[in-house]
């Protein structure tokens, strides 16, 4: 008898096929994910669940799920969705994909920072609204990344490959974490400096922090005053890291200058929200991980961390917060 599990959606088939290998599983057929009551229908007497960012499982669900429950795998690095605590109370090994979305993710940080820097969504609707004439000495002017300073806060693996493109663009770069060294920091062409000084001096803020309980509305009213006027604020980690009401006061009243955002509070942004409508904000839906390569890896992670779980041996990935 194969082992029961639960896929909150379908995944790159990479993954899928080696799940459906070893498992039988019940996949969940729609785009959108498993409504809360649907989660806890479907996971009754699973031993695995394969999930992803958008789904909570929370102590309620693994108490639906029943005793036989033996590992959550998610299809994520971040995992703020998954209550971990209750997890570990119930000896339940929960399981992420470090490493493998590192280079994608801070790819997408370095193309909003230059989209935003160099303004190339205004330049694409400019033309599209056809009010491309001429080639004209002061439109769309954007700031210069050379010679510029990036502040990045948090700097693990993505934080790290951030800070190894700023350095090809010759940015200085600075670099917050609370247990980064001075030498850790150097290793990647960053200073290691308090927030405080980060935000006072950067050019660019770049964000790669967990969502936890620390680094919930990290940047609100009070930090989003101590950055320069001009600053550019990048959020590839979770929308909940900013307290998105202040950053759209800070936004229209000129307290900063732009954000580029891959991550926000709540997602899907509705499409009327007023963020949408500000001209120095761009805004792309969750897509940090989204190459072929890297999802591929992704779900290969996670079924790997799924058979791994159901046969009781150690997770190759397993959170350890
Ligand atoms: C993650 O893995 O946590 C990312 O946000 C998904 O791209």
């Amino acid at each position: 008898m194969k082992p029961k599990v639960f896929i909150t959606r379908a995944i790159p088939e990479a993954g899928l096929s080696r799940v459906t290998a070893f498992c039988d599983a019940d996949v969940w057929p729609d785009d959108m994910p498993p409504p809360y009551e649907s989660l806890i229908q479907r996971v009754k007497g699973v031993e695995g669940i394969l999930c992803l960012l958008t789904d909570r499982i929370d102590d309620n669900l693994m108490d639906a799920a029943g005793p036989q429950l033996k590992v959550i795998s998610q299809m994520a690095v971040g995992y703020d969705n998954i209550d971990v605590a209750a997890a570990r109370a119930r000896s339940i090994p929960v399981g992420n994909t470090p490493g493998v979305l590192t280079e994608a993710t801070a790819d997408l940080a370095f193309a909003l920072l230059l989209a935003q820097a160099r303004r190339i969504v205004e330049g694409v609707e400019y033309i599209r609204a056809g009010q491309w004439k001429t080639w004209q000495p002061k439109a769309l002017l954007g700031v210069d990344l050379s010679g510029a300073t990036l502040g990045i806060v948090g700097f693990g693996r993505i934080g790290q490959a951030v800070a190894r493109r700023a350095a090809g663009f010759n940015m200085r770069i600075l670099a917050y974490s609370p247990s980064l060294t001075q030498d850790e920091a150097a290793a990647f062409n960053a200073h290691r400096v308090e927030l405080d000084e980060l935000l006072r001096e950067s050019d660019f803020v770049s964000l790669h922090t967990p969502l936890n309980n620390d680094t919930r509305h990290l940047i609100n009213r009070d930090t989003l005053a101590r950055m320069k006027p001009t600053a550019i604020l990048v959020n590839t980690a979770r929308g909940g890291v900013v307290d998105q009401e202040a950053l759209y006061d800070a936004l229209r009243n000129g307290v900063i200058g732009g954000a580029a955002l891959d991550v926000t509070d709540p997602e899907p942004l509705p499409p009327d929200h007023p963020l949408l409508a500000l001209s120095n904000v761009t805004i792309v839906p969750h897509v940090g991980s989204a190459s072929k390569w890297t999802r591929d890896q992704m779900a290969i992670m996670a079924a790997d961390n799924l058979i791994a779980g159901l046969k009781g041996e150690p997770l190759p990935n397993e959170v350890r917060a």
